[in-house]
Protein backbone atom coordinates (compact mmCIF):
# COMPACT_ATOMS: atom_id res chain seq x y z
CA UNK A 1 0.00 0.00 0.00
CA UNK A 2 0.97 3.54 -0.63
CA UNK A 3 2.75 5.30 2.19
CA UNK A 4 2.79 2.43 4.09
CA UNK A 5 5.91 2.26 6.69
CA UNK A 6 7.90 -0.28 5.94
CA UNK A 7 8.87 -2.92 8.84
CA UNK A 8 5.99 -3.08 10.83
CA UNK A 9 5.46 -6.32 11.31
CA UNK A 10 6.86 -8.14 14.27
CA UNK A 11 9.64 -10.38 13.46
CA UNK A 12 10.28 -13.68 14.69
CA UNK A 13 13.81 -14.74 15.99
CA UNK A 14 14.07 -16.44 12.77
CA UNK A 15 13.56 -13.55 10.12
CA UNK A 16 15.61 -11.66 12.99
CA UNK A 17 19.05 -13.24 11.87
CA UNK A 18 17.77 -12.72 8.66
CA UNK A 19 17.61 -9.49 8.72
CA UNK A 20 20.71 -8.33 10.58
CA UNK A 21 20.76 -4.88 8.83
CA UNK A 22 16.96 -3.76 9.68
CA UNK A 23 16.46 -0.62 11.82
CA UNK A 24 14.62 -3.66 14.47
CA UNK A 25 17.08 -6.45 14.09
CA UNK A 26 17.71 -7.46 18.23
CA UNK A 27 20.90 -8.81 16.49
CA UNK A 28 22.08 -5.37 15.54
CA UNK A 29 21.65 -3.57 19.59
CA UNK A 30 22.25 -0.10 19.76
CA UNK A 31 21.73 -0.51 23.81
CA UNK A 32 24.16 -1.99 26.53
CA UNK A 33 21.02 -4.17 27.35
CA UNK A 34 20.84 -5.14 23.76
CA UNK A 35 24.01 -6.36 23.67
CA UNK A 36 23.70 -8.40 26.46
CA UNK A 37 20.61 -9.55 25.19
CA UNK A 38 22.25 -10.37 21.80
CA UNK A 39 25.32 -12.40 23.43
CA UNK A 40 22.25 -14.95 24.95
CA UNK A 41 20.81 -15.17 21.88
CA UNK A 42 24.11 -15.90 20.48
CA UNK A 43 24.93 -18.37 23.44
CA UNK A 44 21.03 -20.42 23.41
CA UNK A 45 22.00 -20.41 19.02
CA UNK A 46 24.91 -22.15 19.61
CA UNK A 47 24.17 -24.41 22.15
CA UNK A 48 20.55 -25.36 20.32
CA UNK A 49 22.93 -26.07 17.01
CA UNK A 50 25.65 -28.05 18.47
CA UNK A 51 22.58 -30.16 20.17
CA UNK A 52 21.34 -30.83 16.73
CA UNK A 53 24.63 -31.27 15.06
CA UNK A 54 24.96 -33.98 17.69
CA UNK A 55 21.60 -35.54 17.70
CA UNK A 56 21.97 -35.56 13.74
CA UNK A 57 25.62 -37.63 14.15
CA UNK A 58 23.96 -39.68 16.34
CA UNK A 59 21.60 -40.78 14.08
CA UNK A 60 23.54 -41.67 11.46
CA UNK A 61 25.95 -43.35 13.28
CA UNK A 62 23.40 -45.55 14.42
CA UNK A 63 21.80 -45.68 11.27
CA UNK A 64 25.29 -46.86 9.00
CA UNK A 65 26.31 -49.32 11.91
CA UNK A 66 23.18 -51.36 12.09
CA UNK A 67 23.16 -54.90 11.18
CA UNK A 68 20.03 -56.37 9.73
CA UNK A 69 19.71 -59.43 11.70
CA UNK A 70 22.24 -58.88 14.25
CA UNK A 71 21.70 -59.43 18.08
CA UNK A 72 20.38 -56.09 20.19
CA UNK A 73 22.61 -54.37 22.35
CA UNK A 74 22.80 -55.37 25.67
CA UNK A 75 19.46 -54.01 27.84
CA UNK A 76 21.99 -52.85 30.45
CA UNK A 77 23.49 -50.81 27.58
CA UNK A 78 20.53 -49.31 26.28
CA UNK A 79 19.46 -48.02 29.27
CA UNK A 80 22.72 -46.83 30.22
CA UNK A 81 22.46 -44.93 26.71
CA UNK A 82 18.92 -43.69 27.75
CA UNK A 83 19.68 -42.35 31.18
CA UNK A 84 23.19 -40.04 29.65
CA UNK A 85 21.85 -38.87 26.45
CA UNK A 86 18.14 -38.66 27.30
CA UNK A 87 18.28 -37.12 30.90
CA UNK A 88 21.48 -36.26 32.22
CA UNK A 89 22.97 -33.94 29.03
CA UNK A 90 19.97 -32.25 28.44
CA UNK A 91 19.76 -31.78 32.20
CA UNK A 92 23.08 -30.41 32.08
CA UNK A 93 22.52 -28.28 29.06
CA UNK A 94 18.82 -26.83 29.92
CA UNK A 95 19.71 -26.07 33.41
CA UNK A 96 23.11 -24.09 31.96
CA UNK A 97 20.92 -21.84 29.56
CA UNK A 98 18.49 -21.16 32.25
CA UNK A 99 21.60 -20.03 34.82
CA UNK A 100 22.76 -17.75 31.82
CA UNK A 101 19.00 -16.67 31.02
CA UNK A 102 18.66 -15.57 34.84
CA UNK A 103 21.91 -13.96 34.95
CA UNK A 104 20.94 -12.05 30.99
CA UNK A 105 17.61 -11.42 32.58
CA UNK A 106 19.66 -9.68 35.96
CA UNK A 107 21.88 -7.66 34.01
CA UNK A 108 19.48 -5.85 31.88
CA UNK A 109 17.04 -5.23 35.07
CA UNK A 110 18.91 -1.76 35.35
CA UNK A 111 17.84 -0.88 38.71
CA UNK A 112 19.55 2.35 39.62
CA UNK A 113 19.44 4.64 37.27
CA UNK A 114 18.22 7.83 39.68
CA UNK A 115 18.73 10.49 36.76
CA UNK A 116 16.50 8.01 34.44
CA UNK A 117 13.66 10.48 32.88
CA UNK A 118 10.30 8.99 33.01
CA UNK A 119 8.03 8.62 30.70
CA UNK A 120 4.75 7.23 30.93
CA UNK A 121 3.64 4.17 27.74
CA UNK A 122 -0.43 3.32 27.78
CA UNK A 123 -1.34 0.94 25.58
CA UNK A 124 -4.69 1.08 23.80
CA UNK A 125 -6.09 -0.98 20.90
CA UNK A 126 -4.21 -0.40 18.80
CA UNK A 127 -1.93 2.93 19.18
CA UNK A 128 0.79 3.95 21.84
CA UNK A 129 -0.25 6.89 24.13
CA UNK A 130 3.31 8.51 25.27
CA UNK A 131 3.37 11.22 28.21
CA UNK A 132 5.97 13.02 29.90
CA UNK A 133 4.62 14.06 33.08
CA UNK A 134 7.38 16.32 34.12
CA UNK A 135 7.10 18.46 30.87
CA UNK A 136 3.10 18.05 30.63
CA UNK A 137 3.65 16.88 27.14
CA UNK A 138 1.01 14.01 25.84
CA UNK A 139 1.94 12.00 22.49
CA UNK A 140 1.39 9.29 20.49
CA UNK A 141 3.35 6.31 18.66
CA UNK A 142 6.76 8.51 18.64
CA UNK A 143 8.68 8.02 21.43
CA UNK A 144 11.33 10.87 21.53
CA UNK A 145 14.29 9.97 24.08
CA UNK A 146 17.61 11.70 25.12
CA UNK A 147 20.37 9.15 23.64
CA UNK A 148 22.84 8.29 26.28
CA UNK A 149 20.42 8.78 29.20
CA UNK A 150 18.05 6.21 30.84
CA UNK A 151 14.60 7.01 29.77
CA UNK A 152 12.27 4.42 32.46
CA UNK A 153 9.66 3.78 30.67
CA UNK A 154 6.25 3.76 33.13
CA UNK A 155 4.17 0.86 31.78
CA UNK A 156 0.04 0.52 31.77
CA UNK A 157 -2.85 -0.58 29.47
CA UNK A 158 -5.97 1.06 28.88
CA UNK A 159 -7.85 -1.91 27.36
CA UNK A 160 -6.50 -5.88 26.62
CA UNK A 161 -3.06 -6.72 27.21
CA UNK A 162 -0.20 -5.57 25.09
CA UNK A 163 3.41 -5.60 24.61
CA UNK A 164 6.34 -3.46 24.02
CA UNK A 165 9.43 -4.15 22.24
CA UNK A 166 11.85 -2.39 20.89
CA UNK A 167 14.37 -5.16 19.55
CA UNK A 168 17.85 -2.88 18.98
CA UNK A 169 17.20 -1.30 22.47
CA UNK A 170 16.03 -4.26 25.66
CA UNK A 171 13.62 -7.15 25.05
CA UNK A 172 10.05 -6.83 25.73
CA UNK A 173 7.56 -6.23 28.27
CA UNK A 174 4.00 -6.37 28.96
CA UNK A 175 1.29 -3.97 29.37
CA UNK A 176 -1.16 -5.63 31.80
CA UNK A 177 -4.38 -3.46 32.68
CA UNK A 178 -4.70 -2.78 36.01
CA UNK A 179 -0.91 -3.40 36.69
CA UNK A 180 2.29 -0.76 36.28
CA UNK A 181 5.65 -2.19 34.74
CA UNK A 182 8.63 -0.43 34.20
CA UNK A 183 11.25 -0.83 31.64
CA UNK A 184 14.46 1.00 31.53
CA UNK A 185 15.90 1.35 27.96
CA UNK A 186 19.18 3.46 26.63
CA UNK A 187 20.28 4.32 23.54
CA UNK A 188 23.99 4.51 23.38
CA UNK A 189 23.83 6.65 19.94
CA UNK A 190 21.14 9.00 18.17
CA UNK A 191 19.19 7.25 15.90
CA UNK A 192 15.56 6.17 15.00
CA UNK A 193 14.52 2.44 16.09
CA UNK A 194 11.51 0.68 15.40
CA UNK A 195 8.93 -0.95 18.20
CA UNK A 196 6.31 -3.25 17.65
CA UNK A 197 3.18 -4.15 20.07
CA UNK A 198 4.75 -7.96 20.73
CA UNK A 199 1.35 -9.70 22.07
CA UNK A 200 -1.75 -9.93 20.23
CA UNK A 201 -4.14 -7.43 21.55
CA UNK A 202 -6.73 -7.67 18.41
CA UNK A 203 -6.95 -7.40 14.65
CA UNK A 204 -4.53 -4.53 14.51
CA UNK A 205 -2.24 -5.93 16.59
CA UNK A 206 0.47 -6.44 13.56
CA UNK A 207 0.55 -2.91 12.87
CA UNK A 208 0.50 -1.52 16.50
CA UNK A 209 4.09 -0.01 15.55
CA UNK A 210 6.30 2.85 17.46
CA UNK A 211 9.26 5.06 16.02
CA UNK A 212 12.00 5.31 18.77
CA UNK A 213 13.71 8.40 17.92
CA UNK A 214 16.72 9.17 20.09
CA UNK A 215 17.88 12.28 19.79
CA UNK A 216 21.02 14.81 21.02
CA UNK A 217 20.11 16.05 24.91
CA UNK A 218 19.27 19.89 23.08
CA UNK A 219 17.85 18.71 20.45
CA UNK A 220 15.66 16.66 22.59
CA UNK A 221 14.94 19.48 25.04
CA UNK A 222 14.14 21.36 21.98
CA UNK A 223 11.51 18.75 21.07
CA UNK A 224 9.84 18.60 23.97
CA UNK A 225 9.72 22.69 24.89
CA UNK A 226 7.40 22.95 21.37
CA UNK A 227 5.78 20.02 22.08
CA UNK A 228 4.72 21.84 25.64
CA UNK A 229 3.59 24.16 23.72
CA UNK A 230 -0.57 24.75 23.45
CA UNK A 231 -1.77 24.32 19.97
CA UNK A 232 -0.71 26.86 16.99
CA UNK A 233 -3.83 29.33 16.17
CA UNK A 234 -5.52 27.99 13.20
CA UNK A 235 -3.99 30.52 10.23
CA UNK A 236 -6.57 30.85 8.06
CA UNK A 237 -10.06 30.34 7.07
CA UNK A 238 -10.23 27.26 5.81
CA UNK A 239 -7.94 25.82 8.73
CA UNK A 240 -10.55 27.89 11.05
CA UNK A 241 -13.24 25.63 9.09
CA UNK A 242 -11.82 23.02 9.65
CA UNK A 243 -11.53 23.83 13.46
CA UNK A 244 -15.43 24.30 13.20
CA UNK A 245 -15.92 20.92 11.26
CA UNK A 246 -13.74 18.96 14.25
CA UNK A 247 -16.20 19.85 16.87
CA UNK A 248 -18.98 19.05 14.76
CA UNK A 249 -18.21 15.64 13.55
CA UNK A 250 -17.44 15.13 17.13
CA UNK A 251 -13.58 14.52 16.70
CA UNK A 252 -12.95 16.57 19.66
CA UNK A 253 -15.01 13.99 21.78
CA UNK A 254 -12.14 11.30 21.42
CA UNK A 255 -8.99 13.31 20.51
CA UNK A 256 -7.52 16.15 22.71
CA UNK A 257 -5.63 19.39 21.07
CA UNK A 258 -4.47 21.53 23.95
CA UNK A 259 -5.52 25.20 24.36
CA UNK A 260 -8.01 24.62 21.43
CA UNK A 261 -10.79 25.10 24.20
CA UNK A 262 -13.38 22.97 22.64
CA UNK A 263 -17.19 23.11 23.95
CA UNK A 264 -16.71 19.45 25.58
CA UNK A 265 -14.44 18.30 28.48
CA UNK A 266 -11.55 17.01 26.18
CA UNK A 267 -10.99 13.73 24.78
CA UNK A 268 -9.32 11.26 25.91
CA UNK A 269 -9.95 7.92 23.49
CA UNK A 270 -8.21 8.46 20.18
CA UNK A 271 -4.45 9.80 20.42
CA UNK A 272 -3.62 13.64 21.87
CA UNK A 273 -3.31 15.59 18.78
CA UNK A 274 -1.95 18.69 19.70
CA UNK A 275 1.14 18.81 17.35
CA UNK A 276 -0.41 16.00 15.30
CA UNK A 277 1.38 17.47 12.24
CA UNK A 278 4.96 17.26 13.86
CA UNK A 279 4.92 13.89 13.74
CA UNK A 280 6.47 11.73 11.00
CA UNK A 281 3.82 8.95 11.03
CA UNK A 282 0.23 8.06 11.34
CA UNK A 283 -1.76 5.50 12.38
CA UNK A 284 0.84 3.65 14.80
CA UNK A 285 3.84 4.41 12.93
CA UNK A 286 2.25 2.95 9.75
CA UNK A 287 1.17 5.71 7.24
CA UNK A 288 3.58 8.56 6.33
CA UNK A 289 1.26 11.33 7.51
CA UNK A 290 1.31 13.46 4.21
CA UNK A 291 -1.65 15.37 3.60
CA UNK A 292 -3.44 12.64 0.69
CA UNK A 293 -2.68 9.87 3.64
CA UNK A 294 -4.07 11.79 6.03
CA UNK A 295 -7.13 12.58 3.97
CA UNK A 296 -8.07 9.27 3.12
CA UNK A 297 -7.59 7.88 7.15
CA UNK A 298 -9.65 10.54 7.97
CA UNK A 299 -12.17 9.75 5.38
CA UNK A 300 -11.89 5.47 5.94
CA UNK A 301 -9.61 4.63 8.08
CA UNK A 302 -10.68 1.16 8.39
CA UNK A 303 -9.75 1.06 4.79
CA UNK A 304 -5.76 0.77 5.95
CA UNK A 305 -6.25 -0.72 8.58
CA UNK A 306 -9.74 -2.62 9.03
CA UNK A 307 -10.76 -3.11 12.97
CA UNK A 308 -9.48 0.28 13.84
CA UNK A 309 -11.33 2.29 16.64
CA UNK A 310 -11.67 5.19 14.84
CA UNK A 311 -15.18 5.52 12.77
CA UNK A 312 -15.20 6.80 9.08
CA UNK A 313 -16.28 10.07 8.85
CA UNK A 314 -18.24 11.39 5.83
CA UNK A 315 -16.92 14.69 4.53
CA UNK A 316 -17.84 16.99 1.44
CA UNK A 317 -15.01 17.62 -0.57
CA UNK A 318 -14.53 21.31 1.23
CA UNK A 319 -15.18 19.82 4.27
CA UNK A 320 -12.42 17.54 3.84
CA UNK A 321 -9.62 19.85 2.62
CA UNK A 322 -10.76 22.48 5.61
CA UNK A 323 -10.41 19.51 8.18
CA UNK A 324 -6.87 18.49 6.73
CA UNK A 325 -5.43 22.15 6.99
CA UNK A 326 -6.90 22.66 10.02
CA UNK A 327 -4.87 19.49 11.19
CA UNK A 328 -1.95 20.06 8.91
CA UNK A 329 -1.53 23.70 11.29
CA UNK A 330 -1.21 21.89 14.10
CA UNK A 331 2.80 21.84 14.17
CU1 LIG B 1 -1.12 -4.16 21.16
CU2 LIG B 1 -0.65 -6.23 20.14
Amino acid sequence: MAGRVGGTMPLTVATAALACSAPHSALEPASQAGAVIETLWWVLFGVCLFVLVAVLAGWAYAFLRRRPGGEPEGEGRALMWILVAGAIIPGIILAGLTAATIRTSSRIAGAGAADALEVDVVGHQFWWEIRYPEAGVVTANELHIPAGRPVRLRLASADVIHSIWIPRLHGKLDLTPGRSTSLLIEADEPGEYRGFCAEFCGQQHALMGLLVMAQPEPEFQAWLDRQARPAAESADDEARHGRQLFIRYDCHLCHRIRGANFPDPPGQTGPDLTHLASRRTLAAGTLENERGILASWVLDPHGAKPGVRMPATRLEREELFALVAYLEGLR
